[in-house]
């Protein structure tokens, strides 16, 4: 039951009636909001100015707001509306509306979310991390992101297949190839092959990007007579202002390719030649890829474990539809997508400037063909209504165009959608970067999350109980149990302050702030949580008759009817999310909930309140916050700790 959406359709005959063309009445509709100040009523409709410009009547907005709640039906919702300002029309629920409302969300295990109109299919693109190569914050973005999505869509009755798309065949493994075959520490490998692979792979890095500094120095910037003179030194001079032209190691992509015209690069030369071998299919190069792969794959498995995410239905990585490839290229040449490029390439043409490569010069097919063999994989294979990507914003241009690409070519029956997002900033304000250690230095920073929770639960407890709160001892906790409560606590606030952010803007990473106990945090409203849960221990309440036969709504304070509003609004909460793939919507929500709660908490006495019918009734309301919050949090993949 969301509330907004019955208090819509008791307009909407109201409005179709008044309206003198009814494709305006989801406009009008749309005016009906949450009030944005509690004392002039729940929720305010404002459809009543727009409505009256229609009318051709723009000064008599009052008049029309009056006519549009003559219309109103008979209901037993809403009390009678009024009318103030210019025509904005108050609107106020009942009591015994509310009443009913909140004994029907207290019986509902899902707390009032109702399930889809339509339930839907979708495949979510996400995590997607390329295989081999440093995993970085960004995945983890993309990861927590659509973790929660999956969840979320769930929850309102949508089936998702969650599809991992690893990079799994791009010209990293050229690179680990060809360190793999120049540098290999034999016995490192054997110890811990993904240490050793990840060291090769920043190792030739490196080296493509000082041999490429060097190499245009040499070609395009020497003095030939002071190279005759000292080689060394007019050597060591060109590489110092190579290096400081392009002392922003983001220009390097992944060959090394600095700023200015280019320059022979044996190293990167050798790179590409290696993953060229591999994607023709050179039997040494294949298995090597083999032997490379589930050690990395079980890198990200470990990131994943620690991240407690729900599984992939499936993790097919790029290398699934390299076979595809030839077949699809026919298709959309045959289909009149494409035209020939330079050098025999072939190409989709997008714009005067917008063209994307599907096949270069050499017959080497791209991240695009992969990406249309993949839509065309997942439209075949899952039928779904949505398919969506939940991949940094910087591809956006890339998606763009695969999205056009798969509709020119016929693949129409799914929408497509770029579920985009921000960067995660260190405090410097720069991209936080873990270039250096990849994945495991990813896990290194979780791992601090973790022992981080831990150190804050402690602190909590000990402050609780110098409070003089009855608090269980610390040390009764099984190590098991700490364990579980500071992953709980520690990878809830990476994931909370990530999904707190509204997606597409960037957020700095910063531990302190993640780890607030005041504030929008998971630690909060977990600690919230435990307060509540702490009532009923302290009250020797069993809560499951408020579950069952839940007992009868009394507000006798402004503060309890605030907080009941709030509770019914879950469900507007979760559907908003979904509707925006904006899982931020849910962490509001929360934030709302935790601050009427905290007014309600320290105006109205529970325990203590005046009678055992009050006392019932604010326990009701207590049980069903705590309820809230571990599904809300539940949503977002967070857990809660029942003592803390
Ligand atoms: N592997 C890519 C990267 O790390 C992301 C892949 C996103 N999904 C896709 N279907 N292209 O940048």
């Amino acid at each position: 039951m969301n509330l907004l959406t019955q208090i819509r359709s008791l307009f909407e005959p109201a409005l179709t009636a008044l309206a003198p063309d009814r494709a305006k009445v989801p406009d009008l509709l749309a005016a009906i909001k949450p009030a944005s100040n509690a004392d002039h009523g729940d929720y305010q409709a404002n459809c009543a100015m727009a409505l009256a410009k229609t009318l051709n009547r723009p000064k008599e907005a009052q008049q029309v707001a009056k006519e549009i709640i003559a219309a109103l039906p008979a209901n037993d919702v809403l009390e009678a509306p009024t009318v103030a300002g210019p025509g904005f029309i108050n609107l106020r629920l009942k009591p015994d509306f509310l009443a009913k409302a909140i004994a029907g969300i207290a019986t509902d295990a899902k707390l009032g979310v109702s399930l889809a109109v339509k339930s839907k299919r979708f495949v979510i693109d996400y995590s997607s991390p390329n295989v081999a190569k440093p995993l970085h914050v960004g995945h983890l973005r993309s990861t927590i992101i659509g973790d929660a999505l999956t969840r979320v869509l769930r929850f309102l009755g949508h089936t998702v297949i969650a599809d991992n798309h690893l990079g799994d065949w791009g010209t990293q493994f050229g690179i680990l190839l060809y360190g793999y075959r120049t540098f290999l520490n034999k016995e490192a490998y054997k110890k811990n092959p993904v240490r050793e692979l990840a060291r090769l792979y920043v190792l030739i890095r490196n080296l493509t990007t000082t041999v490429d500094i060097l190499s245009r120095g040499f070609t395009h910037h020497r003095d030939e007579a002071a190279f005759q003179t000292n080689a060394v030194a007019e050597l060591t001079r060109v590489y110092i202002n190579g290096l400081k032209r392009a002392s922003d190691p983001d220009d390097y992509d992944d060959e090394g390719g600095a700023k200015g015209p280019p320059a022979p690069n044996p190293v990167a030369n050798a790179c590409r030649e290696e993953t060229a071998k591999l994607h023709t299919g050179d039997a040494e190069n294949l298995k090597l890829w083999h032997e490379f792969m589930p050690p990395c794959m079980e890198e990200i498995h470990k990131v994943y474990r620690k991240l407690e995410i729900l599984p992939f239905d499936h993790e097919h990585g790029e290398s699934f539809y390299q076979p595809m490839l030839t077949d699809v290229v026919e298709s959309i040449q045959a289909a009149g997508v494409s035209e020939e490029g330079e050098g025999g390439s072939l190409i989709i043409r997008f714009g005067p400037e917008n063209v994307s490569l599907i096949r270069k010069r050499d017959g080497a097919f791209t991240y695009t063909t992969t990406d249309l063999a993949t839509v065309k994989y997942r439209a075949e294979t899952f039928k779904p209504d949505v398919a969506l990507y939940v991949v940094d914003f910087r591809q956006g241009q890339h998606f763009a165009n695969v999205f056009e690409g798969a509709r020119r070519w016929g693949y129409t029956s799914m929408a497509l959608e770029h579920v985009k997002f921000g960067s995660v900033l260190g405090k410097d304000g720069k991209p936080l970067k873990t270039r250096e250690g990849g994945a495991t230095e990813l896990m290194q920073l979780l791992e601090r999350a973790v022992e981080l929770g831990g150190s804050l639960f402690e602190l909590i407890h000990w402050k609780r109980s110098a409070q003089g709160h009855d608090v269980p001892n610390w040390d009764e906790f099984a190590e098991e149990e700490k364990t579980n409560i500071a992953s709980a606590i520690g990878i809830g606030a990476v994931k909370y302050a990530d999904l707190s952010q509204n997606r597409t803007t960037d957020y700095t990473f910063d531990f302190a702030k993640m780890l607030a106990t005041n504030g929008n945090t998971a630690t909060y409203m977990q600690y919230a949580y435990a307060r509540c849960r702490a009532i009923f221990r302290k009250g020797e309440v069993n809560e499951s008759r408020f579950r069952t036969n839940p007992p009868a709504l009394i507000t006798s304070h402004a503060a309890e009817r605030a907080l009941v509003l709030q509770l019914l609004r879950f469900p507007e909460a979760v559907e908003a999310a979904a509707a925006d793939y904006s899982p931020h919507l849910i962490t509001s929500y929360l934030w709302d909930l935790a601050k009427s709660y905290s007014v309600f908490f320290e105006n109205c006495p529970v325990l203590k309140a005046e009678t055992p019918e009050l006392k019932d009734s604010r326990l009701l309301l207590v049980d069903l916050v705590s309820r809230v919050i571990k599904q809300a949090l539940d949503l977002l993949g967070i857990r809660v700790v029942e003592r803390m």
